[in-house]
């Protein structure tokens, strides 16, 4: 059935055709493609709107169609996307009568529905990718509960914390991630079909037995709207880009980490290259690699964007160049998520480097201030100025942390004009102590193995309970 034949002299150039054709992407519709014109003839049928012989012969043709699979289509140029390609399946199967399945639809409305079928079996298949990323992570945040490490701010040392709080900030931001396109979906599983071309049809169509039939959870109520919107398009891909952009801090993090400098981590062998030149290297390219892939999506969420501002009400051929956006960006998030969740599996932490560094450089300040604080029952403030100053001379004076004592921060305080706090050199110990950071941090949201514990075993909870929510 070539469509052009009744309005056009002439066939479009096959460069025009190639130009303009969808097909290249419309492969990501087929079987939605199949389903909707399914469910809009069986609905055709139920209401009467066409003969019931027809119809059954048009179903008979596309239960053939979704057995065959995409490659039983017969693509030449004059076919313009998967709709026509579908029906000309159909049209060779049973005849002209094929054309009785375009009652009362158009391939606008078509192709929105097509769009959003497809695009919810994605979604879930990337929120369950996220939901093993993050048991993953869990489980590796329960071996290390007790492993000290030192948190930063400004990438300069800040406060002890331990691998596992470190994993599990992670975790709730892939949690977060999950969430996000969890509130999408409920815009995206919306039903366009019956729209039409814009302005819906004469035919008596029942929308609700199409949006029951396919599974939707309402229609879209406008029909100008439903053949028209894109923005569960660009809302999808706002939230694959925030993904990847937290799966790219965590890639960032492993480079970081798996240098000598750091000397944190080591990342599995089959997850890092060698240099051609230099027999020692060992290099994080696949944390590298997602890195830089991960601004792909950033690309398409802005290709996106910038299609759909500037085109009026309703359906607009551009429309059509926003799609191959979507699918791009859905395969390489899943790509970056699949890659990042097998190479953290083979990432070792070197427990011993953790400790030294959460030792070191005066990580556990703040603990001496706060126990000035605590004895003494003065302003934070002053004490923040009083241990400043002795991390300060002690960097002058090339001090290890065990090196101070009472009389040292007696010395300093008195030279502020403040007078002695003869604090008890144990409870100093104790205070610059990385491990006693950690374990006295006990509240809500804390990096002490207690508080972290109870952090694993809620997210834990949210994992199971939503991955037996997913049947798919
Ligand atoms: N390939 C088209 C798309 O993706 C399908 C709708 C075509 N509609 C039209 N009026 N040419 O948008």
């Amino acid at each position: 059935m070539n469509i052009r034949k009744g309005r056009l002299a002439k066939s479009m150039t096959s460069d025009a055709a190639e130009f303009s054709s969808s097909l290249e992407f419309d492969r990501y519709i087929f079987e939605a493609d199949v389903k909707c014109n399914f469910a809009h003839t069986l609905m055709l049928k139920e209401e009467n709107i066409i003969d019931g012989e027809i119809a059954d012969k048009i179903l008979g043709a596309l239960t053939k169609l979704r057995e065959s699979g995409f490659d039983a289509l017969e693509f030449d140029y004059s076919v313009e996307d998967i709709h026509m390609a579908v029906e000309n399946y159909v049209t060779g199967m049973i005849g002209p009568d094929a054309g009785f399945m375009h009652t009362g639809k158009s391939r606008n409305d078509q192709v929105a529905t097509d769009i959003r079928l497809a695009l919810r079996v994605k979604i879930i298949e990337i929120q369950i990718a996220i939901l093993d990323f993050i048991k993953n992570i869990i489980e590796m945040a329960k071996k290390h509960t007790e492993t000290i490490f030192v948190g930063y701010t400004h990438l300069q040392h800040a406060q002890p914390i331990t691998f596992a709080h470190h994993l599990m900030a992670y975790a709730q931001s892939l949690k977060r991630d999950y969430n996000r396109l969890y509130d999408t979906y409920k815009r995206v599983n919306l039903n366009p079909l019956g729209s039409g071309a814009l302005a819906t049809t004469t035919f008596p169509i029942n929308r609700e037995l199409t949006t029951k039939l396919l599974g939707f959870d309402d229609i879209l109520e406008n029909s100008m709207d439903g053949v028209s919107s894109r923005d569960f398009i660009a809302e999808t891909v706002f939230d694959l880009s925030m993904l990847t952009t937290t799966l790219a801090k965590i890639a960032e993090e492993m480079v970081l980490w798996s240098s000598y400098e750091f000397g944190l981590i080591q990342i599995g062998d089959d997850f890092s290259s060698t240099s051609s030149i230099m027999p020692q290297k060992k290099n994080p390219d696949i944390a590298e690699i997602a890195r830089a892939k991960s601004t792909r999506n950033n690309g398409e969420l802005i290709n996106i964007l910038t299609i759909l501002k500037a085109i009026p009400f309703t359906y607009n051929r551009d429309l059509q160049e926003i799609t191959p956006h979507l699918w791009n960006s859905i395969e390489n998030s899943y790509s970056i998520l699949k890659i990042m969740n097998d190479m953290l599996q083979t990432v070792e932490f070197n427990e011993k480097r953790g400790l030294e560094l959460a030792g070191a450089n005066f990580a556990t300040a703040t603990d001496l201030a706060d126990l000035m604080v605590k004895e003494k029952n003065i302003p934070f403030r002053i004490a923040h100025k009083i241990v400043g100053r002795v991390v300060s001379e002690a960097v002058e004076n090339d001090l290890a942390i065990e090196e101070i004592n009472t009389e040292f921060i007696d010395k300093i305080a008195i030279d502020l004009d403040i007078e002695a706090l003869n604090l008890e050199n144990d409870l100093i110990q104790i205070a610059l102590d990385p491990v006693s950071n950690v374990t006295l941090r006990n509240v809500p949201g804390g990096p002490s193995p207690k508080m972290v514990e109870v952090a694993i075993k809620n997210l834990e909870d949210f994992v199971n309970g939503e991955l037996s929510k997913k049947d798919i």
